[in-house]
Parts: structure tokens; C-alpha cells; sequence
């Protein structure tokens, strides 16, 4: 295709002006980049063409500095010397073209807007330009158009670069709830671990003590039968309490998921949530080892937890089944109850805070979890963690 414009090779390349003028009228508002001193890289090489854009810029008030380039070297080193708030570009020259000046601003400046125009050029090239990323198309004959044009491509570039630091925002302030969550959960673990610890030692040791001390006085109370009944019944007293302060650490933190590990603290409790609600429960533990990373079975069997407490508080079931496998390199808890079936609408709402911790919780040990359920067909809850290699290769439990 033919160059329709008069072509000059002598003209300069680098050319820059600043004008300052009024404000646009407000149905054209000039974007903020132009407020600031918009910088335009023009790519042209007929100079009747360059006054003419620079003509019709200034006419509408816009605010700019402007350097001219025809080559690619020019086109490169203006780019490095001063980053454009936009490019505008011919489409032919006599040694490079727009296509190039195009490729090139993706490489090097994918953000800047860019704007053929030309005098003409065919419908399968701007098609093509435009699927390479050109922001719009102004043919010479209608400068009329360049402004819009111009204006509407900033509007949307600072749009599209407020949206992308707002997400940036947004991931930062989720990476950062993240780690503060993880935090807290652990800083928590840690803590009900040492509560459960002195619970049990110190309360468990002093109220033994009193029960020696009870049976010592017993001893020495003989014939007072009315002394003996009390002291008696202080005895089954502190028994009673010995039990409670057991209950109480246990429920802090198992031991058993310490000593045995995340089968062995699944099975006692799922024995002990049988007891204490006559819920049928069938264990199936089928899992080669019983030990686990302390992080990954705390996150396991507190998701467990949750998934019983639902069962009681929100189910109606009768009957639970719970199932650990492992299937290759991922240990997976099955939950499935008999009642009513979690609808779609409550295991995504928002304000589902159990579930949301689940999710949380898993996830900072690169596990998950699933909620299925279909109403009074009951609710199955699947929870899969990804085990340590040496683990998921390690010897058979049984
Ligand atoms: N096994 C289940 N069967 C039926 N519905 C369930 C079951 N588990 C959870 N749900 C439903 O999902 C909702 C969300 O559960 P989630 O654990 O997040 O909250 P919660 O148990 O109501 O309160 P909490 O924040 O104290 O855990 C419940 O309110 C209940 O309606
Ligand atoms: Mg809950």
C-alpha cells in the first residue's frame, strides 16, 4: 500500500513542545495524565502530518510535550529517554513501520496506549493491529477524531491501572489476613496446649494431693460417723473434680493427637461423640501411618471437631459414618451424616464463620475441604490434606 502523505527524511527527529491552555469544555474532559503534561511519542515521518496533529492536539486545549521519531532506533531510544503517556503512530515509513513500533511498545511499555494514525489502511490490517493490542485507529482524513480518541484511550489506561492497583491492594491486605490468621491459629493452638498442660499437672497433682490427705484424715477419724460420711463425700467430691479438670485438658487439646497421632485422636473421638450423643457413628480408619505433622493434624482434626459440633447443633442426624484414607500423596476425611443436608446456600454463605475456618484452616497446610448435601438425604464433608512424602511412602500402620 501506498504512503499517502508527502514524505520529508530531513525532518528532525525529536521535536518537543509544551502548550499550556484552557480546560477542555466539561462534556470532554481531559483525563488526569493530560492535566499533568501529557508526554506524546509521535511516530511519523511527513511533516505537513506532524503539524497537523500537533495543530488539531493544541486546538483542543490539551496540555503536552511531543517528540517526533521515523525509525525504529529513534522510536527505541525515545522510549528508554522518557516513558510516553501515549504513542501515535503512522502506519507506513520509509525504513520502519507501525506494526514493529507496536510490537515493540508491548515488549517494552505494554501499559501505553497506542494509537495508529494513518492515511488509510486496509480492513484485515487494522483488525490485525487491533488484536495486537493497538488501543484505537484515526485516519488522517478525519482528524476530527483524535481527541475522542486520545482522551477516551488515557481515561481508560489510568482506569484500567487504578483497577490494577486496587486488586494489588486487595491481595496484599488477603496475603497479610492470611498470615495474620495462620498466626493467630497457631499462637491459639500453642496456648490451649499449654493451658491443657498445667491444667492437667498442676490441678491434676494438687487435687490428688487433697485426696491423700482425705483418706489420711478418714483414717484418723475413726468412730466420728458423722466426720467419716463428710469427709467421704468430699472424697468423691475431689474424684468427681479429678475427672473434670481430665475432661477439660482433654478437650483443650487431646493428648492423644500428640502421642498417637491423627487417626488415633479421630477414633477417641469419635468414640466420645458417640457417648455424649448417642449418635451411631462407624469408624473407618485406613491410613498407613499414624503420626502426622503436628501443623497438618491440628488443621485436620480442629476441622473434624467443627464437622461434629455441626452434626449435633445443625444435622438431626442418627447415624455418622467417618472414613480416613489416603490416596497417594493425600490423606482424605470423609464425614457423612444422615440429616438434613447443608443446602448449596449455606456452605457458600459468607457469614458461614465455622465453615470459613475450615476452609482457612486447611488451606494453610495446602489442604481443603468440601461441603455437599441434599435435603434429609445429609450432608457429606470432605476434607483432603496433602501428606509429607516421607509419610506417604512410609511403612504400612496395620
Ligand atoms: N451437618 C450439617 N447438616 C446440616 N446443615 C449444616 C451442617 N453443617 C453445617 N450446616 C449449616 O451450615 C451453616 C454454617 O455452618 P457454620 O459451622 O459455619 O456455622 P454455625 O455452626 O451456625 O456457627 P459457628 O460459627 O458457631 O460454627 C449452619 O448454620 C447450618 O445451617
Ligand atoms: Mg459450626
Amino acid at each position: 500500500m501506498q504512503k499517502q502523505d508527502g514524505k520529508d527524511p530531513a525532518l528532525a527527529v525529536l521535536d518537543t513542545l509544551v502548550v499550556d491552555r484552557q480546560a477542555v469544555s466539561p462534556e470532554n474532559p481531559v483525563p488526569k495524565a493530560a492535566d499533568e503534561g501529557l508526554h506524546i511519542l509521535l511516530v511519523e515521518d511527513s511533516e505537513p502530518s506532524v503539524e497537523l496533529i500537533r495543530q488539531t492536539l493544541l486546538d483542543s486545549g490539551l496540555k503536552f510535550s511531543m517528540a517526533t521519531v521515523d525509525s525504529r532506533e529513534g522510536f527505541e531510544a525515545e522510549l528508554s529517554r522518557q516513558a510516553p503517556g501515549i504513542i501515535l503512530s503512522d502506519y507506513w515509513l520509509p525504513t520502519f513501520d507501525g506494526g514493529m513500533a507496536l510490537e515493540i511498545t508491548k515488549q517494552v511499555a505494554p501499559d501505553v496506549p497506542f494509537i495508529f494514525v494513518t492515511g488509510g489502511l486496509g480492513e484485515e490490517v487494522v483488525i490485525e493491529m487491533l488484536k495486537q493490542g493497538a488501543t484505537d485507529y484515526v485516519l488522517k482524513s478525519r482528524l476530527s477524531r483524535l481527541v475522542p480518541a486520545v482522551n477516551r484511550a488515557l481515561r481508560e489506561t489510568e482506569q484500567r491501572r487504578e483497577r490494577q492497583e486496587a486488586e494489588e491492594k486487595l491481595r496484599r491486605s488477603h496475603g497479610q489476613l492470611r498470615a495474620l490468621s495462620s498466626r493467630l491459629q497457631l499462637v491459639r493452638e500453642e496456648e490451649r496446649t499449654r493451658i491443657a498442660r498445667e491444667v492437667h499437672d498442676e490441678l491434676g497433682q494438687a487435687l490428688t494431693g487433697l485426696k491423700l490427705d482425705l483418706s489420711w484424715l478418714y483414717g484418723r477419724l475413726a468412730g466420728n460417723s458423722v466426720m467419716h460420711r463428710m469427709v467421704k463425700a468430699m472424697s468423691s467430691q475431689v474424684d468427681a473434680t479429678i475427672l473434670t479438670v481430665r475432661r477439660i485438658a482433654t478437650e483443650l487439646r487431646p493428648g492423644v493427637l500428640d502421642s498417637l497421632g491423627l487417626a488415633a485422636a479421630i477414633e477417641w473421638q469419635t468414640t466420645d461423640f458417640q457417648s455424649r450423643t448417642c449418635i451411631l457413628c462407624e469408624t473407618t480408619i485406613d491410613v498407613k501411618e499414624a503420626v502426622w505433622d503436628r501443623e497438618l493434624s491440628t488443621a485436620c482434626f480442629r476441622a473434624f471437631q467443627e464437622t461434629l459440633t455441626n452434626i449435633i447443633r445443625h444435622a438431626k442426624a442418627t447415624r455418622v459414618e467417618v472414613r480416613l484414607t489416603q490416596v497417594d500423596h493425600e490423606l482424605i476425611l470423609t464425614v457423612r451424616d444422615n440429616g438434613r443436608g447443608i443446602s448449596e446456600k449455606e456452605a457458600a454463605d459468607a457469614r458461614s464463620i465455622g465453615l470459613i475456618g475450615m476452609r482457612e484452616r486447611l488451606a494453610q497446610v495446602g489442604g481443603g475441604v468440601q461441603f455437599a448435601g441434599a435435603p434429609n438425604q445429609g450432608t457429606t464433608v470432605t476434607i483432603r490434606v496433602p501428606m509429607p512424602e516421607a509419610v506417604a511412602d512410609g511403612p504400612g500402620r496395620a
